[in-house]
């Protein structure tokens, strides 16, 4: 019998049915891409449940969703963002946890169906529940991802994960925001059983029926190793043995079993965490202190402080500005990269790649491994051509290590991409993507090249790094079909690609290059041409300055820590190092040519690369290579301005000098229209090269700032250096206008 309760359906998207004795409570929000959690779905699920435990003939209950992809994503964020005070955060959270924690003492079992994502509130929600059962399905993903948002899990999600999986386990989870697969949720113990999509709702009811009839008791990972090490306790002498022999139990679970290893597991992970988060994201710190008031006070002053700490957070700029950013790629995902968003993309079913060098093998392996395309690589020589399908196989075996593929599904993507030194394969690629040398020459041969075998409608996409792309288009036949795929180094592990169209690129050939970007895994912006594009552009004066920092006589490791603890990844230098002195090196009068004085390198590194030194790629360069430990090459002052005798700066004005000048440029960018919005120049800048993501990106961080205030700054630091810190007209314009980035 189904009970159809009208007004919650139209509302929140449940249905309610009775199938042989089991209530089944199906969610799925109408109108919405995905379920979301809301107080308003928190009731009316409640009184979904109330029906449940009013019907004499339901003896148990399962609870899942509609939709094809998602179980239930988390909260709505929107709605977060409406909250205006700390107290009215944390009243949603103890709402949140009172629900769920009536749902984990209804007196029938209930059982979670889950198939797609259950991230969030929704794996809260289903860790109220009394048995998970996930599909095996490459959709379905669970974790508890809010710190990523500057958030905690507000709704029981820091007491109950580490009751159910260890404290270990879920600091794990909790602190990064990590999503796990079914298999490893399986393993932690974080769901019950993995079994294949179309059997889920069956083996679901069946085990709510045998739960209900005490059929099924449910034995889990992480308890049944607490029972074995308070067993192994008791023997005394004989048992400690035991347990020293037994490593892996003793180290996972041992320390939990007692006040001092907790104690010791805690002072561990803050240590580990202070060192990432270098004090910058209050979230993942907050949420381990929820977690250990649970730990050592109980649930009830776990959940106290977790509800308190989660209204902190809400309402903190921090979590405010990664939020932003969440918004920002959300709704990149959902646009064309045009302006006319009825232009479809065109599908591309096999890829050509021209160059297998370090970004030619990169983008041969996301290709394939990723968008799942047969690639066919292309090189001058045989070299190149074992280079790339080395650099792809030793990705798959990576991934192979870290149990994120199987071996067999390694070899069938290796088996995706074939390689020669002719064009032969080329004849039927719907895209070519061009990583031979940053030659212009070159670059105009290669695709003269292409053009010759491939078919009229066959793309031509360029990953140079600097040279504009209406240059490269007047050397094709179809200037129409070129256009700019910037990816970054390294190919598989950074998140962006930047697309650039010129003036003639068409609009279904932009939408093509973004859809496969986004197949590729990739948080993909589009800009509008112009030389170094957005993020080259804007890393040139950034490096500059502090290369000028270098020549005033700045200690390498000082201005390294003044920009690592403004919240950039790695400082200044330490980049220079890893992306080769020889290829920064290269940038200095290209960008001279386009922009003058304003951009020139200083001299800096004249004499650094006439030592030689290309970086970390020929293990001499700023820093060390060889020792244990990565130090600055103290003889690398030889070559500097000033040599060894080093002057003492203060760091946070380094950090300024070099943020500001890649701020500016960003402004200078908008203002030239090779943004083509303040939000792409945010994501791009965070997403390509580490921008403080906590300060929401260049125009967000000026916003903060207030442009204003930005403008002054920048004044004061033109007349103490000159020319390279006047203020980009935008950033003026913005001004007497009297308003701000974001709210053009
Ligand atoms: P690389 O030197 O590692 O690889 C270039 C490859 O192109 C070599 O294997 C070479 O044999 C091959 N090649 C040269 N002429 C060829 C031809 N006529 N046909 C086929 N293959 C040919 O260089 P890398 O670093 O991979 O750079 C390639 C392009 O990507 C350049 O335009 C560079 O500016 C750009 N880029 C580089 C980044 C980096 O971090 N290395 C980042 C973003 C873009």
């Amino acid at each position: 019998m189904a009970i159809k309760l009208e007004e919650l359906e139209a509302q929140q998207g449940f249905t309610y049915s009775v199938e042989d004795g089991v209530a089944v409570i199906t969610i799925d929000q109408q109108g919405e891409a995905v379920n979301t959690l809301s107080p308003e779905t928190g009731t009316a699920f409640e009184k979904l449940l109330g029906h449940a435990e009013a019907d004499p003939n339901v003896k148990a209950v399962v609870f899942t969703s509609g939709k094809k992809d998602t179980f239930v994503a988390g909260a709505k964020i929107d709605f977060l963002q409406t909250i205006k005070t700390a107290a009215e955060a944390t009243e949603i959270s103890r709402k949140g946890q009172e629900g769920f924690d009536r749902l984990d003492a209804f007196p029938k079992p209930v059982v979670a169906a889950i198939h797609g994502a259950c991230l969030g509130g929704g794996l809260e929600w289903a860790l109220a529940c009394d048995y998970r059962i996930a599909t095996d399905s490459p959709k379905t993903q669970l974790g508890l991802p809010e710190t990523q948002l500057g958030l905690l899990p507000g709704a029981g999600g820091t007491q109950r994960l580490p009751a159910l999986i260890g404290i270990q386990a879920a600091l794990d989870l909790i602190l990064a925001g990590k999503t796990v697969k079914p298999s490893k949720a399986k393993r932690l113990g974080l769901v019950d059983e993995v079994v294949p999509v179309p059997i889920l709702r069956s083996i679901a009811l069946q085990r709510a029926r045998e739960l209900s009839a005490g059929a099924l008791k449910v034995e889990r990972p992480h308890g049944q190793r607490l029972k074995a090490v308070a067993a192994q306790s008791k023997k005394g002498l004989a048992g400690m043995l035991q347990r020293l022999a037994d490593k892996a139990l003793w180290s996972e679970v041992a320390l939990e079993a007692n006040p001092l290893g907790r104690k010791l597991l805690f002072d561990q992970a803050r240590k580990l965490l202070l060192k990432k988060t270098r004090g910058k994201y209050p979230a993942p710190e907050k949420a381990l202190e929820a977690i250990r008031v649970g730990v050592e006070s109980g649930r009830k002053a776990g959940l106290e402080t977790e509800a308190r700490l989660f209204g902190e957070l809400v309402v903190s700029d921090v979590s405010k500005r990664l939020v932003e950013i969440f918004f920002a790629t959300t709704a990149l995902k959902k646009e064309n990269g045009t302006s006319d968003p009825s232009v479809m993309p065109r599908e591309v079913k096999k890829i050509g790649v021209l160059g297998g060098g370090l970004m030619g093998g990169g983008i041969a392996y996301v290709s394939a491994a990723l968008q799942g395309v047969p690639v066919r690589v292309k090189d001058k020589d045989d070299a190149g051509v074992g280079r790339a399908l080395k650099q792809v196989q030793s990705v798959l075996d990576e991934r192979v290590k870290r149990r994120s593929l199987t071996w067999r599904e390694a070899a069938a993507k290796q088996a995706l991409i074939t390689a020669g030194t002719d064009y032969s394969g080329f004849k039927n690629v719907d895209l070519v993507i061009e990583a031979v040398f940053e030659d212009l020459k070159l670059k105009h041969r290669v695709i003269a090249e292409t053009e010759a075998v491939t078919r009229e409608d066959c793309i031509f996409a360029s990953n140079t790094s600097s040279l504009p792309i209406t240059e490269l288009a007047k050397g094709s036949k179809r200037p129409e079909q070129v256009i700019g795929m910037h990816y970054f180094s390294p190919v598989h592990k950074m998140p962006l690609l930047e697309i650039i169209t010129h003036k003639g690129t068409a609009d279904w050939v932009t939408a093509t290059c973004v859809e496969v970007g986004r197949k590729q895994g990739k948080t993909v912006i589009v800009v509008n041409d112009g030389v170094g594009f957005y993020t080259s552009r804007i890393l040139a004066p950034y490096m500059n300055e502090a290369a000028y920092l270098l020549a005033e006589g700045a200690d390498i490791a000082e201005l390294d820590k003044a920009l690592v603890e403004f919240g950039f990844p790695v400082g200044p230098i330490t980049l220079l190092d890893e992306v080769g002195i020889d290829v920064a090196y290269k940038v200095g009068p290209i960008m001279e040519a386009a922009f003058g004085k304003r951009l020139a390198a200083p001299k800096t590194l004249d004499k650094v690369i006439q030592d030689g030194r290309l970086g970390r790629k020929n293990q001499k360069g700023f820093y060390t290579y060889t020792g244990k430990k990565k130090e600055v090459d103290a003889s690398v002052y030889g070559l500097l301005p000033g040599g060894a005798d080093r002057k003492k700066f203060d760091r946070t004005e380094m950090a300024e000098r070099c943020a500001l000048q890649m701020v500016n440029e960003a402004i200078r960018c908008l203002g030239e229209g090779i943004l083509r919005s303040p939000r792409d120049g945010d994501v791009g800048a965070i997403f390509g090269l580490g921008f403080p993501p906590f300060l929401g990106g260049p125009f967000r961080y000026a916003d903060s700032l207030t442009p204003a205030v930005l403008l002054k700054r920048l004044e004061h630091y033109q007349d103490k250096y000159g020319e390279r810190f006047t203020p980009a007209p935008h950033l003026v314009d913005v001004v007497n206008a009297g308003k701000t980035f974001h709210s053009r």
